[in-house]
């Protein structure tokens, strides 16, 4: 780091950043050991901390047009000159050769989310328009993406070398090899296109994060290991951790990671088909953003050109999952663990990819459910083993009876295979479709170990657990938007039945359909570790209606659970864990997203 660069950051943090001076400069300058001594990660030494373009946040923002949000700020990815490919970042919407728009907002403090929509626009190679895209968003979201590395890939390796010399090593041979095949598929396989803009994306995001704002930015693609793609990643470690041997340490790894609650409910006379989602990890990851990304692909070929979702900084997929897409489908997630650790033998950095990467691609390249399924297992890579629902809001019609097929598809991965099926049926006999990180398919839960774990227990059986039940209970209480909120934020442990178990006290906060562990008592005893006090939880709600499907929107709330239970404040929990750029009280209100992007499906 150059020293006039430290300095301009640290006077930029003592006026911006109050809560951040109570951390010395030297916090963030600090890279782990393990970090500098490997060899493939000397990429890392790339990154700058955010620096004096950042004030910018504060400073004046350009506006166009009067009808434009007065909160957002805006920039522009302009061409230089008609010749080269060149970009520079124009502050405001205007100038003469627009690939792309960035409009961001950073509300972590009034709503708990980040919100960041990116256009772009036609006429320009899609290459270009996805290294744009990447650039405006590494460069508008700077601040919220460098918060979020400290909070979640800073210190992963951390008393844990070996583990992290293997894991590069790993992430170093795949990108290699996605490179090698990239280069070496032809030109229209469209497949391996997306692939390739995905990558793109993720150099134009790398770019605007580490560059300088008045740098020229050439469009370029890098299979190198850097910060941005370690954000990436999230997912694929709770897998990677485990394949690769890293030594669980209880003060910083959870004993059941990530966990997630999902719900499709078709309400009475199928006036409305309603898919929501809560997001379950640990609480340092709740630094936010709400994404729109719209892209003038070309839309015959790409019917997934524009999607919103929930994400996280500088994470090109949605990471909870929940997306929500031009193709008319919308898809969503929640993981599920693997038992059987020998399946670990199936992760291999050559002919697989991430599954960040093959939920994008099957994001924007399928038409429907099945086609997505299919998409989606090609290159399977045995991480971030989830199950995964795609609804077709296309093939609802509200009033109209449910059609018997193609509304409803699951797709549940472990290392080596993955099962898919039609569950229309599923909601046609019950009027909704719960997800809890529990398999359903037959096949995935015998090769998961899923069988043997329901029998020794119904927390891990499939329509016997804490959440199943609670679901079946209330899934016609759910009616429109506010109940099905009421639902997904709910938990009363104390007094729910389900949430009761053999443990004292008698019930865990950990059996709800929104999850708190930081209320579980430090002292309890509990039957699993999974039941106990965690850094786990809930960490937002996601909602929509057919209604608001049509314009891709979302309704949110950012941050745990509360009421009847005490609001989430770092001030005052017993959970230690970083929290860089997080608001100290996560109480927010509900609200929907309004999209400035010009935003359409056609149902
Ligand atoms: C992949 O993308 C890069 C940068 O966007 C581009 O230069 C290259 O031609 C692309 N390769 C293929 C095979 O499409
Ligand atoms: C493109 O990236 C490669 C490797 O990532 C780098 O060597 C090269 O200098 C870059 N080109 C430009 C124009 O930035
Ligand atoms: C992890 O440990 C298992 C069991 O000891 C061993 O079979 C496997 O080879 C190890 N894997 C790696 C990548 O170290
Ligand atoms: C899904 O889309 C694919 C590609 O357009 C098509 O071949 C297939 O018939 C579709 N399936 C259904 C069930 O509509
Ligand atoms: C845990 O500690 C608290 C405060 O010391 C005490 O009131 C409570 O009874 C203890 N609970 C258990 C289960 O031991
Ligand atoms: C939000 O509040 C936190 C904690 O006080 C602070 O660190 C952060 O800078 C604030 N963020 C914004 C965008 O105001
Ligand atoms: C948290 O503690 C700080 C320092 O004592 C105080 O200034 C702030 O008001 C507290 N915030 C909340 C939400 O409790």
């Amino acid at each position: 780091m150059r020293p006039q660069i430290l300095l301009v950051f640290v006077a930029f943090l003592a006026f911006s950043e109050a809560s951040l001076r109570r951390h010395s400069a030297s916090t963030f300058l600090k890279r782990p050991k393990e970090i500098e001594n490997s060899p493939v990660y000397n990429n890392y030494k790339l990154r700058e901390v955010p620096s004096e373009e950042d004030d910018e946040e504060i400073a004046d923002t350009v506006f166009d047009k009067v009808n434009d949000r007065p909160d957002y700020r805006r920039v522009s990815i302009c061409k230089k000159s008609q010749e080269s490919d060149t970009l520079e970042i124009i502050e405001g919407e205007t100038c003469e050769q627009k690939v792309a728009i960035g409009r961001y907002r950073n509300d972590v403090n009034k709503t708990g989310w980040g919100v960041f929509e990116v256009e772009t626009f036609p006429g320009f190679s899609e290459q270009l328009q996805s290294y744009a895209a990447g650039v405006a968003e590494g460069h508008l979201t700077k601040l919220q993406i460098y918060y979020h590395w400290q909070n979640t890939v800073e210190n992963m390796c951390k008393n844990q070398k070996e583990y992290c010399k293997k894991l590069y090593k790993y992430i170093q041979q795949n990108l290699d090899w996605i490179n090698k095949k990239i280069v070496s598929t032809p030109k229209a396989d469209l497949y391996w296109h997306h692939v390739n803009l995905t990558y793109t994306q993720l150099t134009g995001i790398h770019d605007g994060y580490r560059k300088l704002k008045d740098a020229e930015y050439v469009p370029n693609i890098s299979f190198l290991l850097n910060p941005i793609l370690m954000i990436q990643l999230s997912g694929e470690l709770i897998d990677l951790n485990k394949a690769l041997n890293r030594t669980f340490d209880a003060a910083v790894d959870d004993p059941e990671p990530s966990k997630c609650s999902g719900f499709l409910k078709a309400t009475d006379g199928n006036k409305d088909l309603l898919f929501s989602h809560v997001s379950m990890s640990g609480f340092h990851t709740m630094n936010r953003v709400l994404k729109l990304y719209k892209f003038a692909y070309d839309k015959k070929n790409v019917p997934g050109h524009t999607m919103s979702f929930s994400g996280y900084p500088g994470a090109l997929a949605s990471a909870d999952d929940y997306n929500l897409i031009s193709s008319g489908l919308a898809s969503i997630e929640t993981t599920i663990s693997v038992f059987h650790e020998e399946l670990y033998e199936n992760v291999k950095p050559e002919g697989q990819l991430h599954c960040w990467v093959r939920s994008i691609i099957a994001n924007r390249l399928a038409h429907n459910g099945s086609e997505w399924t299919t998409i989606f297992a090609w290159y399977n890579s045995g991480t971030y083993n989830n199950q995964w629902t795609i609804v077709d809001y296309k093939l609802f019609k509200p009033g109209q009876p449910l059609p018997q097929k193609d509304l409803l598809w699951i797709s549940e991965q472990v290392p080596g295979y993955i099962g898919s099926r039609d569950m229309t049926w599923f909601l046609n006999k019950f009027t909704y479709w719960p997800s809890y990180n529990i398999p359903y398919l037959k096949s995935v839960s015998t090769k998961s170990g899923f069988d043997e774990k329901g029998n020794s227990l119904n927390w891990w059986r499939w329509g016997y657990s804490p959440r199943a039940r609670i679901f079946h209970r209330d899934h016609n209480k759910v009616q429109d938007i506010d109940t099905l909120r009421a639902l997904m934020r709910s938990n009363d442990y104390t007094h729910e039945e389900f949430s009761k178990c053999k443990c004292n006290p008698p019930y865990t906060a950990e059996a709800a359909i929104s999850t708190r562990g930081d209320l579980n008592p430090i002292n309890g005893t509990y039957e699993i570790p999974g039941m106990g006090h965690r850094n786990h939880g809930s960490l937002d709600y996601k909602g929509t209606s057919y209604a608001l499907f049509k314009n891709l929107q979302l309704n949110v709330i950012g941050g745990p659970t509360y009421d009847p239970l005490p609001p989430f404040n770092w001030n005052t929990t017993n959970i230690d864990a970083p929290h860089f750029g997080q608001p100290t009280l996560w109480k927010f209100e509900p609200f929907t997203t309004q999209w400035e992007a010009k935003v359409e499906v056609d149902l």
